[in-house]
């Protein structure tokens, strides 16, 4: 995710800023970028894909030693690959920014913004951002107060900024909607940031800046004024973070912090692309001619996002009857797959740069097949070689465990099931309501949120078990897969998932007393198969934990170990029991000591057969 900081000061701002964007690598980046008004008071601008220390090289050279007034910014591409040029921060005749955030409106305005003579070196909505308030600006008789209200009354999406204007000497303005902006105050200098790794390591006295304020940042004050230019007294608060714990943001892992990010990165993933009762993705290179004509569809990838594939196999098959296949990368690259012309490939990865992902890829392409990568980093290798991309914009994933790419897959699963069920017209009377149920998904994600310590005290009754095992039916089998993974590679506990209704084929015999089983049991049409299959385990002396919806009254003879999430369309619940099944892994994880970011034998990003 971007990391903004800036100063203002009675020192140099270059170090200053040089020393924050180092503290907010852990956010994930593949470029950087500084600012400052230098001895002539005129803004210059380096930035640099690659490393921190690339864009230090280039410093060395071309800034002056000494200025007072900066802005630096670490960038997470989003709208335009990784390069020098799409690089923070952007300028625009009077204006220089830095952004976090995303404009999902940026296409429209800068079509707007060309109209009005305004030229754009960049692909992305940053550049944009800066014509918006550039233009207001001028429009204004270079009031930044009104430039900036009248820029935020335009955009829609995300961000948080912090904006230089050229003829307005050693001065910061910020403003925010969504992504978060702070204000440190030192002594005599103030500083601006995404969070406050970026500078507790000199002040660790804070203002918030909230929605609809404007924050002005001088050598030898701070205000923070609305949108009409009145003053508002803010507290100035204290923090007792060391530098550590500031980058998890006061979670004691990224994994947990990931989760708990995992509305937000849906919102994200679905916000320019559903409406309440509406479908409207747009995916580059695909026209919905070209998108309509597809027969069949392969989904190919590893770990967690294959069953993330396994969802939206579900998810397409139900909503508009195509006839979707879900293949482990690494078995699809050797198996001499039946690819015809009217077949999609459909390649899942976080990173984007997984091995066998990215040679299924390459052989589907080598047979002329169209090829769509749903993938979370942009600019990554399949990427760019996909014939298409829909980005899962949910922000750097530090924590090998994969979580908020998993919900974020499968939101850009759903939504192209409803692009496709449009398109299809395989559900004429329904589509709203599928959309609306799936723009609610990240407020009721949250709820499943608070129930992380209801989830420690279950995981105090299994984690010091040897095996475990997870069952289901339908989605519920895809989930049971998950939830398996995630256990076994985060606390080494052996654990295997097994559609329900097979269990009496064979993997029963493995139950014994107090052998501890996941029973996921979310969808009507399957409930009562399920409990059946609950209940055999349960003769042999099996332990429950059941996930089940909020309408159902459990028998304490069943279990009285059960979770409980909102009873919602069916289709829905994988967003909302994934969440305890993934704070469970983590909270037996972390039970038994082990290393939960970092778990054995085990790399974020597996770009090796
Ligand atoms: O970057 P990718 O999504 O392609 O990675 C795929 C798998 O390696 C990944 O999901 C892996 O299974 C995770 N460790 C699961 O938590």
């Amino acid at each position: 995710m971007c990391g903004i900081i800036g100063y203002v000061g009675k020192n140099n701002c270059t170090e200053y800023i040089l020393d924050g964007l180092k503290h907010l690598q852990y956010r994930g980046y593949d470029s950087s970028g500084i600012a400052i008004f230098n001895s002539e008071n005129k803004i210059k601008i380096v930035k640099k894909c690659g490393k921190i220390n690339d864009l230090i090289n280039c410093i060395d050279s071309s800034l002056p030693l000494k200025s007072f007034c900066g802005i630096g910014h670490t960038r997470w591409a989003t709208h335009g690959q990784p390069s020098d040029t799409n690089a923070h921060p952007h300028e625009q005749n009077n204006v220089t920014l830095v952004h976090n955030g995303i404009i999902e409106n940026y296409e429209e305005l800068k079509k707007l913004l060309k109209n009005k003579g305004y030229k754009f070196k960049t692909q992305t909505d940053t550049e944009v951002l800066a014509a918006v308030i550039d233009y207001f600006y001028e429009n204004s008789a270079s009031d930044p107060i009104k430039a900036i209200k009248k820029a935020a009354e335009t955009l829609n999406g995300s961000y948080a900024v912090g904006v230089m204007f050229k003829n307005i000497k050693n001065t910061i303005y910020a403003t925010r909607k969504d992504s978060p902006l702070l204000i440190g105050v030192g002594d005599n200098e103030y500083f601006l940031a995404s969070d406050i790794t970026a500078f507790i390591k000199y002040t660790n006295k804070y203002i918030v800046l909230e929605q609809g304020e404007i924050a002005i940042l001088k050598e030898d004050s701070v205000k923070i004024v609305n949108f009409n230019g009145d003053l508002i007294l803010k507290n100035i608060l204290t923090a007792n973070w060391n530098i550590s714990a500031a980058e998890k943001n006061g979670f004691p892992h990224f994994m947990l912090k990931e989760i708990f990010e995992q509305p937000e990165a849906i919102k994200n993933c679905i916000n320019s692309r559903v409406t309440d009762c509406d479908v409207t993705l747009e995916i580059e290179n695909i026209n919905d001619e070209i998108l309509k004509s597809f027969k069949k569809i392969y989904i190919v990838a590893c770990g967690t996002a294959m069953h993330a594939g396994l969802i939206g196999k579900y998810v397409i098959e139900k909503l508009a009857r195509i006839p979707v296949t879900v293949d482990i990368a690494s078995e699809f690259r050797y198996k001499n797959p039946i690819l015809k012309k009217d077949n999609l490939v459909i390649v899942i990865s976080q990173s984007g740069e997984t091995a066998d992902s990215l040679a299924s890829l390459q052989l589907a392409k080598k047979n002329n097949i169209f090829t769509l990568a749903i993938v979370n980093v942009v600019g990554s290798s399949i990427a760019r070689l996909a014939d298409s991309v829909i980005y899962t914009w949910a922000g750097p994933e530090i924590s090998v465990a994969s979580t908020k790419a998993f919900s974020v897959q499968m939101a850009a699963l759903y939504t192209l099931a409803l692009k496709l069920c449009k398109l299809k017209n395989t559900a004429k009377h329904n589509i709203s309501n599928y959309c609306k149920a799936l723009k609610q998904v990240p407020q009721v994600a949250e709820r499943m949120l608070k129930l992380n310590n209801k989830i420690l005290d279950i995981a105090k009754l299994f984690y010091k078990s040897k095996n475990m095992f997870f069952i289901g039916r339908g989605i519920d089998y895809y989930l049971a897969l998950e939830g398996s993974l995630k256990l076994k590679e985060l606390s080494y506990i052996h654990s295997e998932a097994y559609a329900a209704g097979d269990l009496k084929h064979g993997s029963i015999a493995l139950i014994e007393n107090n052998t501890p089983i996941v029973a996921i049991a979310t969808q009507e049409s399957l409930y009562a198969k399920t409990i059946n299959n609950v209940k055999e385990a349960l003769a042999r002396g099996a332990k429950i934990l059941l996930i089940c919806n909020d309408e159902k009254n459990i028998d304490k003879d069943l279990t009285d170990i059960v979770i409980k999430i909102p009873k919602k369309l069916d289709i829905f619940a994988p967003f909302y029991a994934i969440i305890p099944m993934q704070l469970f892994a983590y909270n037996v994880a972390n039970l038994k000591g082990c290393n939960v970011d970092e778990p054995r034998n085990l790399a974020k990003s597996v770009t090796v057969e």
